[in-house]
């Protein structure tokens, strides 16, 4: 049940680590941004169209100049680009900007750009045709999505020629998704986690410093192994180099059983707001 690894497999045999970087909504300089995360240790780097910085990144990958299979680059189609042609030159736009011909993920971002888009469907699956192109192709090592509840996955797989590999959800303790999580887990499809911290809003929590004290760590720290040991890579964000290397320090300590099931049962907090399914 429980997961200590630095690494995750997806369902097609494809590594991922299990801390993973963050990309997104950075005040701080995008390059330079990157540069530490490179050097903090962070070997997989999580992007989108949407974020507007895939150049940049592109740039700090060439600066600190490390070697294209020594980086695990995932990035994701806006719905606005759901299409044959449309995400065809959105996954080649992406790849350009990020001075690579391939991408080791790729994810559709959200099922839908609006929430009463009565036709979300048939652009996710006609998207989704072109994600299985590409992966026929090589030109990416896994395919998935982000923000797909149930009901979002399920008439996709019901066509799907490749099932999605990965769903990539707002997970942390008080927003743990658990019927999104079950139904994942029966799927076979891995999660993982954005804004594991809460973007921060858990970061003074007392009732998780309450544990996090217990194991000599910081809630951010617990946090991210609690995750982990739920079996959910995750992807944090930091401007602060220090903060990066805390994130990554994760595999010393494990957290108890019973803090487990006390961090899991903890009433909903953290929320984002955002939700597939409204504006
Ligand atoms: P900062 O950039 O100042 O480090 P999430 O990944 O859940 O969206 O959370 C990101 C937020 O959490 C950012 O505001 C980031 O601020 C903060 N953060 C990230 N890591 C840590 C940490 N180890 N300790 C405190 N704050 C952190």
């Amino acid at each position: 049940m429980e997961s200590t690894n630095k690494e995750f497999v997806l369902p097609n045999g494809v590594v991922i680590p299990a801390v993973g970087f963050g990309s997104y909504l950075t005040a701080r300089d995008g390059v330079q941004n990157i540069i530490d995360a490179l050097d903090a240790g962070y070997r997989y780097i999580d992007t989108a169209k949407m974020y507007r910085n895939e150049e940049q990144i592109g740039q700090a990958l060439k600066e600190y100049g490390i070697a294209r299979d020594e980086i695990f680059l995932c990035s994701k189609v806006w719905p606005t680009d759901l299409g044959t042609e449309a995400t065809r030159a959105a996954f080649e736009e992406s790849c350009r900007k990020l001075g690579t011909d391939h991408l080791d993920m790729y994810l559709i971002h959200w099922p839908k750009a609006e929430a009463d888009d009565s036709d979300w469907l048939r652009k996710v699956r006609e998207g989704w045709a072109v994600m299985e192109e590409l992966y026929d192709a090589g030109r990416v090592r896994a395919i998935g999505v982000s923000n797909f509840l149930p009901h979002h996955l399920m008439p996709l797989l019901e066509t799907a020629r490749i099932r999605p590999m990965a769903d990539q959800l707002e997970l942390h303790v008080g927003y743990m998704q658990e019927y999104t999580l079950a139904y994942l887990k029966e799927q076979g499809i891995l999660p993982q986690a954005w804004s594991p911290l809460g973007r921060a809003k858990l970061l003074g929590d007392p009732e998780i410093s309450m544990i996090a004290v217990k194991y000599g760590v910081t809630n951010a720290q617990l946090l991210l192994r609690y995750l982990i040991q739920r079996g959910v890579p995750v992807i944090p964000k930091s401007t602060s180099k220090e903060r990066m290397e805390a994130n990554l320090d994760v595999f010393g300590f494990t957290v108890s059983p019973e803090d487990m099931s006390y961090l899991s049962c903890l009433p909903e907090r953290g929320w984002s707001g955002e939700h597939p399914d409204m504006e």
